[in-house]
């Protein structure tokens, strides 16, 4: 009998203050317009966390909700894993905050670094702990105050990202396998060489992107680890229920969209609200999904996402 991972449940949490795109360039004096912003990238709006607001303390909000869907007291939880690029300090880590917050005293809790493809690496990890049977509940979980990162004078990047956090519950299960359910493989990649093309630089450390180069290697390296997955485990692209991307831009996900043949209907879409909000853009998403109904029970879902790094990824679950 193999043991498989289940997505148990998810949930997000959103930070109170929303700014459309003419309120944040008021905000901060920028010369940029909402109809370039919307044009370029679909974003109308993004929230901002408050002053003092944490990674750890969205993410355990996100947490708390991902643990009611799935049903499961915060006992059940034997580790936690926060992938984020904003943690609360260098040490102790956001995902040990962040467990002492739900108040969970046992188990393991640690960051991964991936930026925006953060969730899918820290998804990857938790499912390969439940296989090899090191872990029967962990809480995955994306939390990004991308806010404080962020230099407000340069509004090729400032407009671009949002703050918010997202988790979900991976439960071992025995029966998955042979229902076909749960996640049925990650696929992750990295190519150093690209790390000057999206980073943080400088004291204090700032985002800097050359646009045109990200968006060139997303759209080629995304298109080719959906291919991975789907070949992986011999499946034809129509397969595929809903696509849960990585939200950084209308465009590519867009792009990935036709790729993969899928009508717009069944491509999740946050960004427009959200804007880029790294490693929580794709539990966010989910737990939008799950929660309004449209992912059932017997799907099949693709998330895929690229960031800095570069790193990139695609996982595939059946819910
Ligand atoms: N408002 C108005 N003008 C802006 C602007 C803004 N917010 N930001 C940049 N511009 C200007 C630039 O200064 C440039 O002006 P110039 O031609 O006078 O020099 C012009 O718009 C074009 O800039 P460019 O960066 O080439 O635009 P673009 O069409 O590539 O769009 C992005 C910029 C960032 C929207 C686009 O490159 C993108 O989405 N890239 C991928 C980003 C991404 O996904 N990152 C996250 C990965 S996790």
């Amino acid at each position: 009998m193999t043991l498989r991972a289940l997505i148990a449940g998810s949930g997000g949490y959103l930070p109170e203050l929303v700014l459309d795109n003419d309120a944040l360039a008021a905000r901060h004096g920028l010369d940029t317009s909402d109809a370039w912003i919307q044009e370029r990238t679909g974003i109308r709006q993004r929230h901002l966390a408050a002053p003092g607001e944490q990674a750890s303390d969205m993410g355990a909000a996100a947490a708390r909700a991902a643990l009611e869907q799935a049903g499961l007291p915060a006992t059940a939880v034997d580790g936690v894993i926060v992938a984020t690029a904003t943690p609360d300090a260098v040490f102790p880590s956001t995902a040990a905050r962040l467990q002492a917050k739900l108040g969970i005293s046992t188990g393991f809790a640690f960051d991964v670094a991936a930026a925006c493809s953060g969730f899918v690496y820290a998804l990857s990890v938790a499912d390969a702990m439940i296989r090899t049977g090191q872990a029967r509940c962990v809480l995955v979980i994306g939390a990004e105050v991308f806010s404080r990162i962020l230099d407000w004078t340069d509004r090729a990047t400032c407009v671009l990202f949002g703050d918010g956090a997202g988790a979900v519950v991976l439960r071992a299960s025995d029966e998955a396998e042979a229902e076909g359910r749960g996640l049925l493989s990650c696929h992750l990649h990295a190519d150093g060489r690209h790390g000057d093309i999206l980073q943080v630089e400088g004291a204090p450390g700032l985002v800097r992107m050359a646009g045109r180069e990200v968006f060139r290697h997303a759209v080629s390296k995304l298109a080719a680890v959906v291919d991975e997955a789907l070949a992986h485990n011999g499946l034809d692209k129509s397969a595929v229920s809903w696509l849960v991307p990585h939200q950084a831009n209308l465009r590519i996900i867009e792009a990935m969209g036709r790729k993969l043949g899928l009508p717009p209907e069944r491509v999740v879409v946050t960004v427009d609200r959200h804007a880029n909000t790294s490693a929580a853009s794709i539990p966010l998403a989910l737990a939008e999904a799950t929660r309004d109904g449209r992912v059932q029970r017997g799907d099949l879902v693709l998330m895929e996402a690229i960031g800095g790094g570069l790193t990139w990824g695609a996982a595939l679950a059946r819910f």
